[in-house]
């Protein structure tokens, strides 16, 4: 009896074993998939028929798709386009030319931005989008149905054969907003790191690039008009975050970004449909800022001021009362909205301490002016000043306003309600807040989306935040917009992965930390609530370290199986 029972158990672990391991590997989990009959071979005379569009992006997308196939599989494909195929009611069914297997895309504009359809038959692969960003997306998925080379971007000459799994696919995903953000005004890790980070983020359908660019410890961006900021607040002397024991270690240290820099990576971002967020963080974490120009920016200017060595909160904020501080944030806007040509520009706002403007006239005498109490509402008179700023701008040069949810703890009445909270600290409930002021929000929850915090108990894990308790799991199952009225969940964008670097000197670790967390997170943004499942994802990721190895990035190993 114990026998039989013991077969039927291992039968069934067989089974379901084999139904796991049939499970097709894409990440984040597509809205709706089912799995075909067969498998599509690119081999002998594949012809590519583009659609007929004027749209030059449609294009260019498709072409720089057959340029990573041609360069990581070898195999030359065909191109072609509708008017050289039969077409029957505007769809190719038959083709004049002699081939062994079509890929065709097709453009259907009823549908979103970021949708997209894709179905692999032996003898045919057919791609439909209304727009560049979703024939993107089909072609990260139909990468990801390919050895992982291919999304990698590298060759690999010892596939024979270069399989695709038959499946039809139609995918769009559940928030518009997919975000990561990074750091470096901590540490500074260069272009050619970010643009791996973009590449991780565009495989797994991310879309916003949320750029930490300012802290007390490093100001990481040129700024024409304050050429200081770069001279002085991108430098400091200590390479490690002074924190406890642990104290300055009296390297000089730091970096920044040239406009020449910031112009390769947005044009880097814009081929991956990654729009960057760039955030100076003001009035608060704002030292090295300070430190670079105290004659305006510091409240008390007649005392000495440096770029911070330490962790933690600095009390050196910007003296918001002075016209040429105010006036130093709109050109630095200014030059932003140059440099960045996408949707947003952030502007900080979280753990800004007052006391400094307690015990300053300009700003006691301001807080009066504007008949308030409350030194965070001069925080909010700040900010008021910048929007108005922007809204003179004409209409390419308009960015909306993003904030960290402390903001809400003043009177946002001056502000409006046009602009977005990024809620973080106990940031479900600062959501719901944000949502009933009319504001949009982000869903960047401290815990457990935090990925810089360590992801497990073990003591070889690298240093950093946290106790080990935000593990792979529990970031996939965090729920975002649980329970949110309906009313409110229009104004829910979506969901952003953070990382702060106080702990973190080394790309290499970033990596470690980051990844595969960060797959986590990007299903939480596309896949539909009720689809997702950690059994399913951990059984998807299983391969996904050969793509990490190939692209050149670290990541954690504790979830990769017989590894
Ligand atoms: C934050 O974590 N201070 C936004």
């Amino acid at each position: 009896m114990k026998k039989t029972l013991f077969t039927l158990l291992l039968c069934i672990h067989a089974f379901i074993f084999t139904v796991q391991a049939q499970e097709i590997a894409v990440i984040p989990k597509p809205a709706e998939m089912s799995v075909g009959e067969g498998e599509f071979s690119l081999k002998g005379k594949v012809v590519v028929c583009y659609p007929e569009v004027k749209d030059k992006g449609i294009k260019k997308v498709v072409d720089n798709f057959v340029e990573e196939i041609e360069a990581t599989t070898g195999v030359k494909l065909k191109k072609s386009t509708p008017q050289k195929e039969k077409l029957e009611n505007g769809v190719v069914t038959k083709y004049s030319r002699k081939a062994d297997a079509h890929i065709v895309m097709c453009v259907d504009e009823s549908m979103g931005d970021e949708c997209y359809k894709l179905s692999v038959t032996p003898k045919r692969i057919d791609i439909t989008a209304a727009k560049p960003a979703g024939f993107f997306y089909a072609f990260q998925t139909l990468k990801q149905l390919m050895p992982r080379n291919v999304m990698a971007g590298v060759p690999d000459a010892g596939v024979k054969e270069w399989k695709i799994p038959a499946v039809s696919i139609v995918d769009e995903p559940r928030f518009g907003w997919r975000g990561f953000m990074l750091d470096e005004g901590r540490h500074f890790y260069g272009k050619e790191e970010i643009k791996k980070i973009i590449d991780v983020m565009a495989a797994y359908k991310m879309n916003r690039f949320h750029w930490h660019l300012t802290e007390d410890q490093g100001w990481r961006i040129e700024i024409k008009k304050y050429p200081k900021l770069t001279e002085v607040g991108a430098w400091r002397d200590s390479k490690v975050c002074a924190w406890g024991d642990v104290k300055p270690d009296g390297i000089r240290y730091g970096g920044y970004y040239t406009r020449k820099d910031i112009k390769e990576v947005v044009e880097y971002a814009k081929e991956r449909f990654v729009e960057i967020v760039p955030e100076v963080d003001i009035p608060g974490h704002s030292q090295a800022a300070v430190a670079s120009y105290p004659e305006f920016l510091a409240c008390d200017p007649e005392n000495k001021h440096e770029v911070w060595l330490w962790q933690g909160v600095s009390g050196d904020v910007i003296n918001v009362a002075n016209p040429k501080a105010v006036q130093f944030a709109k050109d630095v806007i200014d030059e932003l909205t140059e440099m960045f040509p996408f949707g947003y520009i952030h502007l900080g706002g979280d753990e800004c301490p007052t006391g400094k403007w307690e015990r300053n006239a300009e700003c006691q005498a301001l807080l009066k002016e504007i008949g308030s109490t409350n030194y965070r509402d001069l925080q909010i008179n700040f900010y008021r000043q910048l929007k108005e700023h922007v809204a003179q701008k004409p209409a390419c040069k308009q960015r909306k306003l993003i904030f960290w949810n402390e903001v809400l703890h003043g009177n946002t009445a001056p502000l409006g309600n046009d602009i977005a909270i990024m809620a973080w600290i106990g940031a479900d409930n600062a959501a719901v807040d944000a949502a009933k002021r009319g504001m949009n929000t982000i869903l960047s929850p401290q815990i457990p989306y935090y990925i810089n915090r360590r992801q497990s108990k073990l003591e070889t894990e690298p240093r950093s935040q946290g106790y080990g308790d935000e593990t792979l799991e529990r970031v996939y199952n965090y729920k975002p917009m649980n329970n949110v009225a309906a009313e409110l969940q229009p104004k829910y964008m979506g969901v952003q992965a953070n990382f702060w670097t106080e702990w973190v000197e080394e790309a290499e670790i970033v990596q470690y930390l980051m990844l595969p967390r960060l797959a986590a997170v990007a299903e939480a943004g596309w896949t539909p609530a009720e689809k997702r499942d950690y059994s399913s994802f951990l059984n998807r990721l299983q391969g996904e370290d050969e793509y990490y190895r190939l692209r050149g990035v670290n990541f954690c190993p504790h979830e990769f199986k017989g590894k």
